[in-house]
């Protein structure tokens, strides 16, 4: 924790086990590597630095394909579904790159072929794909993505690639759905990236950025030092960084191995399965997931009593952490609730988890969480308080003493509640 990565001089086996992970991610992701080849890639701090860069490699290679046709480098885009982490926008926006975000829908939360192809052009730098939706944990079809853009590539004389954003995904599918095709395997998929603090197993603050092969990184953005006595390519936004995450993850490859990793993604997505039927069939929610992850994703079937925020508020009572969030454009009206199923997540917590679940729509049948007669309260106090007292102080008082009663009143309902039983 205390040595720092970037002191390749002082700490060379840190940077020798650093390009050991890139080896064997880049194998992991079937990077077609000749025998002793090293894999072109770079630890970062997540999966947002692995997307800056790979956003910037893939700009300097379509503005490198253009100058060398003479063509202008003036408007590159990028083209993506609404569904995209922030990451992507930041990246866009910091780099100068139009953002082209095909919108989703209520029926399909992600970005398909035929959405991205309608977005295409020759000033498209790439095609986003992404293996773990951050709102619902789809895959998106990164095949049918690819062969729409090689027809293109084909028609046009373009070179598009595609990068795929495997944030989550990339330490899943390998494992649980070896069949898929979604990397490397791939030609014109160039770049991933992988967060090593998702179902890497690492701690925060370790994500990858891989390359299929070496000339998809350009030369320019690689800086080299020669510390080592041999040539340590750098490629990073940041110069210093802590050496943990890269010495936690090569731990974990180590400790754990493939089929170390396989058992605990099969276990997440065992106790996922056991998750997701028990919501089922309490009946009141739509489950929004696809089963592609150790993710369950679900919507409120009926907002009569309450919505997924309430419940997400009523459920941080208990201690859970399970966010509610409306979804991206196209299908904002959906709000969804996610839990994702960690390493120590196991079936007795998914128990406790649905036992509080349960109780919290029970409370809010009871107790409308927009009952009238409750705002009612709420608004007179407030408008009360401002009309007698115009300074903010006492307003503020008289808003708070309000808001307590109400919690008062709530906690005497909720112990009303468990006298009756109904917890
Ligand atoms: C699909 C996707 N991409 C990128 C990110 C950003 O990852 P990081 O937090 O590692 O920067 C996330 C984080 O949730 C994500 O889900």
């Amino acid at each position: 924790m205390k040595k720092n990565y970037i002191d390749f001089d002082e700490y060379p086996q840190t940077a020798e086990i650093h390009n050991r992970c890139v080896n064997m991610l880049c194998s992991l992701f079937n990077a077609p590597l000749k025998e002793e080849e090293e894999g072109t890639g770079t630890g970062t701090i997540g999966s947002s630095e692995a997307i800056m860069l790979a956003g910037l490699a893939m700009k300097w290679k379509w503005q490198q394909r253009r100058k060398s046709k003479d063509l202008s480098t003036d408007k590159p885009n990028l083209i993506c579904g609404s569904n995209v982490q922030v990451c992507w926008h930041k990246m866009c926006r910091y780099f100068d790159i139009e953002c082209r975000e095909a919108s989703v829908s209520p029926d399909c939360l992600v970005l398909t072929a035929e959405r991205a192809k309608a977005l295409i052009d020759e000033n498209t730098i790439g095609v986003c794909a992404i293996l773990g939706s951050t709102f619902n944990g789809q895959f998106e079809n990164v095949k049918e993505i690819h062969d729409m853009v090689v027809e293109l590539n084909n028609k046009n004389d373009w070179e598009i690639p595609i990068h795929v954003d495997a944030a989550s995904g990339g330490f899943i599918a390998p494992f649980i759905h070896p069949e898929l095709e979604w990397d490397f395997r791939l030609p014109m998929v160039k770049s991933i990236n992988v967060s090593g603090h998702k179902f890497g197993l690492v701690y925060a603050g370790i994500g990858w950025v891989l390359f299929r092969e070496k000339q998809d990184l350009p030369d320019e953005l690689v800086f080299h030092v020669n510390y080592l006595g041999g040539d340590q390519a750098s490629f990073t936004l940041n110069f210093s960084r802590g050496a943990s995450g890269i010495v936690g993850q090569y731990y974990q490859f180590l400790r754990l191995g493939h089929s170390g990793y396989t058992q605990v993604m099969e276990n997440g997505m065992k106790t996922a399965q056991y998750l997701r039927g028990i919501i089922k069939d309490i009946g009141m929610f739509d489950i929004v997931d696809t089963a592609d992850m150790p993710l369950v994703a679900f919507s409120l079937k009926n907002t009569k009593y309450c919505t997924v925020f309430d419940l997400q508020d009523h459920l941080r009572g208990r201690g859970w952490i399970v966010p509610a969030y409306s979804c991206s454009k196209g299908a904002e009206s959906l709000n969804i609730m996610r839990v994702v199923v960690k390493q120590n997540f196991t079936t007795d917590l998914a128990d406790l988890l649905v036992r509080d679940l349960i109780a919290a729509l029970h409370h809010f049948e009871q107790f409308p969480a927009h009952d009238s007669s409750t705002m009612k309260d709420k608004e007179s106090a407030f408008t009360e308080a401002n009309a007698k007292h115009k300074s903010e102080a006492a307003t503020k008082k008289l808003w708070r003493d309000a808001v307590a009663l109400l919690q008062r009143k709530n906690n005497h309902r909720t112990d009303d509640i468990k006298t009756h039983g109904v917890c």
